[in-house]
């Protein structure tokens, strides 16, 4: 009788212990972490966000939409002080500004419909549109052999559009 329901308690009390729910989820974070090709910018993502430590895979993904769409109107709003400290840069900015645009109004947007809806197909080709448009970004100063002043945060979407991708293709 003892030995019989003694495992039943040993396991209720952890439950209860936070720390045991705690390590549970922080190990979905690692292990999901480790098999996508960003290891670190998926750990200090996803640890920066409470929430994380208490949500699934599909959670995980939608969290990691919401760092997408910061970081996007981040960009948004560093175009616009860029463009008035440097005028000269007016028309790379503008078609950053077109294409971040897009990313933060259409391509999360939808990413996140279809992660909510079943339909990571459509998430995930909304990654790689946003992907390109990091990448353009870029190419629009590398074109007019301008220096590139928005390079560490196109880098950063881009890598966290192929880091969201790899969660959603798990889902
Ligand atoms: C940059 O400034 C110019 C001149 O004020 C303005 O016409 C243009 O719309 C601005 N572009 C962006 C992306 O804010």
């Amino acid at each position: 009788m003892i030995h019989k329901s003694l495992p039943f308690f040993v396991l209720f009390f952890l439950l209860l212990q936070p720390q045991f729910l705690v390590m549970g989820d922080r190990k979905l974070i690692e292990n999901t972490c480790r098999i996508t090709e960003y290891y670190d910018l998926c750990i200090s993502t996803l640890l920066s966000n409470p929430t994380s430590l208490k949500t699934d895979l599909k959670g995980l993904t939608l969290i990691l939409l919401g760092v997408l769409q910061d970081k996007g109107s981040e960009t948004i709003e560093k175009i616009k002080s860029l463009n008035e400290s440097n005028p000269e840069w007016d028309e790379p900015l503008y078609e950053c500004y077109m294409n971040y645009n897009a990313v933060v109004k259409e391509d999360v947007p939808e990413a996140i419909t279809g992660v909510n809806e079943g339909r990571p197909q459509i998430s995930k080709g909304d990654m790689m549109d946003i992907s390109i448009k990091s990448l353009a970004c870029d190419e629009g100063f590398m074109r007019r052999s301008m220096s590139l002043p928005l390079t560490t945060l196109n880098t950063l979407i881009y890598n966290l559009a192929f880091l969201t991708a790899n969660f959603i293709g798990l889902l």
